[in-house]
């Protein structure tokens, strides 16, 4: 298959990566790294990116990132974060991938922890989440030529322990192996409108 990551160099990309090259052609994108540089909150570059990668069989999305803090002082602006870093550039990746995804193809989204177990401030990270789970769920049923969609949904990377270091109180950590596992079965499995979750 050719799989194209978008996020390839960060903690969870890297985990989609290292589980599915020995197998695929991957192709890797980020912003400042990989085979193409893509800024997927634009939406031109997005188009950019498929023209240059042509057509694949997957596309890997571990992007995104969101504001942190307390409801009760979280503006609009800082609560849109969320939707305009994470949730929106994942979502027009899709919209804007079916003329360059085969038939019968795959879309993987990533979200997290947020939405099933929260944390003080983490509320607008936990919206975008949940937004990104119901995406996949109600895109599934319409998705034409047998293309499937789905969303991994990691607890805290054991690699990004000491980034996260005291803002999770007593959540697990989980392996690269583990994360990496959940994109094979996204990528390589069978199953569509899921959230595979890894605690
Ligand atoms: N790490 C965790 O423990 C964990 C757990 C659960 C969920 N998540 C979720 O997983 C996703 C990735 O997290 P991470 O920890 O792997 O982040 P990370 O280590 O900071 O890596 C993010 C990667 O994405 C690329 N990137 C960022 N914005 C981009 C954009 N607009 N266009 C193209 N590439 C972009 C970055 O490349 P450049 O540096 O070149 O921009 C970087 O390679 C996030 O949505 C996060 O919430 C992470």
């Amino acid at each position: 298959m050719r799989v194209i990551v978008i996020g390839a160099a960060g903690a969870v990309g890297n985990c989609a990566v290292e589980a599915l090259s020995a197998r695929h052609e991957v192709i890797r994108v980020g912003r400042s790294s990989g085979d193409i540089r893509a800024d997927i909150e634009d939406v031109d570059s997005i188009r950019a990116m498929y023209r240059e990668a042509g057509k694949v069989d997957a596309v890997v999305s571990a992007v995104g990132h969101g504001y942190f803090g307390p409801v009760h002082e979280m503006t609009s602006e800082q609560f849109m974060q969320g939707i305009n870093h994470k949730l929106l550039p994942q979502v027009n990746l899709v919209l804007e991938g079916f003329d360059f995804i085969n038939d019968r193809g795959s879309f993987t989204l990533t979200s997290g922890v947020l939405n099933r177990d929260p944390i003080p401030g983490g509320s607008c990270a936990a919206a975008a989440n949940g937004a990104l789970d119901g995406f996949v769920l109600g895109a599934a049923v319409d998705m034409p030529r047998g293309i499937r969609i789905n969303v991994v949904s990691p607890e805290v990377l054991e690699v990004s322990r000491q980034k996260y270091e005291g803002f999770f109180p007593g959540h697990v950590h989980v392996s690269n192996e583990a994360v990496g596992l959940a994109y094979s079965k996204a990528v390589e499995g069978c199953l569509t409108g899921q959230v595979f979750i890894v605690d």
